[in-house]
Formats: C-alpha cells, structure tokens, sequence
C-alpha cells in the first residue's frame, strides 16, 4: 500500500489540475448506424501523443498507479475487466473510442477517471495501450458477463 501511495505522488498533479480543464465533446462513432440517418452532434478525437514513446512509458505507469492493473491485469493482459492487449474491443481501440471508454466509464464495471485525471493523461493511457502489439496466439477468452 505504501508503495502504491509512492508510486501516485507524482501523478497527484496531474489530479489537481484536472477539475480547471473542460470535458472533452462526446465522441463520434463512425461505423455506427444513426436513426434516421442523421449524426448526433459530436466531435472526432484524435491522439496528441499517437505513436509517442516517451507518452507511452508515462501511460504506463499511470496504467499502475491509478489501478488500472488491478481490473485489467499487469501488461493489461485480463483479469476481472477484459484484456485490452489483445486487439480485440467492445467498445472500438480507435482514438475517441478509447479515450470515451477512460474518460467516462462503460456501464458493465469500468469506472469514469475523467474526475481525477485530466485529457492529457487519459491520452497517455490510450498512447499505452495503443503500443501493446497483440500475440499472434491471442486466447479466445471470452470476457462478457
Ligand atoms: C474496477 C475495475 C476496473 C478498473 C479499476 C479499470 N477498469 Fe477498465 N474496464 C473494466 C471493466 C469491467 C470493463 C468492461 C466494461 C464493459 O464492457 O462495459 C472495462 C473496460 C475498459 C476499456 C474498454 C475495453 C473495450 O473492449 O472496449 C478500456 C479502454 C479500459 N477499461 C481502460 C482502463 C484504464 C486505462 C483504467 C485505469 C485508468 C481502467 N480501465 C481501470 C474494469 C476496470
């Protein structure tokens, strides 16, 4: 635990100055079929860090001190949430997609960070996940309730 409380110190500033910035626009899915054909209003986010080493290795160790690896398992490999290594998503591994699934939660267990962490550091959870090549021999586990 104490370990834990070391390993988040650095990241409490990113927590203090998250409540001054504004929520993101909801994200639009591009591949979803509207009603009547016509989009909500919605904007297109991109990834400011896409590809980014450095952004990668800091999105790492948020992905541990914020806990993220106590649902999704270290390496983000599976455990009580989905793996989010194997290429394989519910909601979409795009850009906006993903930030949406951080930022504001999924309704079957992924809790919202958009009140303690700021964009830039969902971007770079996102940045993370988004370097983890999936194995080539990925498990069919099937991670539905
Ligand atoms: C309390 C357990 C828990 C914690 C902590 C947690 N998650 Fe999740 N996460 C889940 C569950 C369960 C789901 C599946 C939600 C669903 O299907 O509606 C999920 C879904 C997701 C998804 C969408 C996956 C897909 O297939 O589309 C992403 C991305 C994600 N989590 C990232 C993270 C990140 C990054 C963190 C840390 C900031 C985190 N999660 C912390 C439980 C958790």
């Amino acid at each position: 635990m104490a370990v834990r409380a070391v390993a988040a110190a650095p990241f409490l500033a990113l927590w203090v100055t998250s409540a001054q910035q504004p929520a993101p626009p909801s994200v639009l899915y591009e591949q979803h079929i509207f009603a009547g054909g016509a989009a909500p209003p919605a904007g297109k986010l991109e990834n400011p860090f896409q590809g980014d080493k450095k952004s990668a290795q800091e999105g790492e160790k948020l992905f541990a001190a914020f806990n993220c690896d106590g649902c999704h398992g270290g390496g983000a490999v599976g455990a009580v949430g989905p793996s989010l290594a194997d290429g394989r998503w519910r909601y979409g591994g795009a850009d906006g997609a993903m930030f949406h699934s951080i930022f504001y939660g999924r309704p079957r267990g992924m809790p919202a960070f958009g009140g303690i962490l700021p964009p830039d550091a969902v971007w770079k959870l996102v940045t993370y996940l988004q370097s983890l090549q999936p194995a080539t021999d990925a498990a069919t586990v099937s991670w539905s309730k």
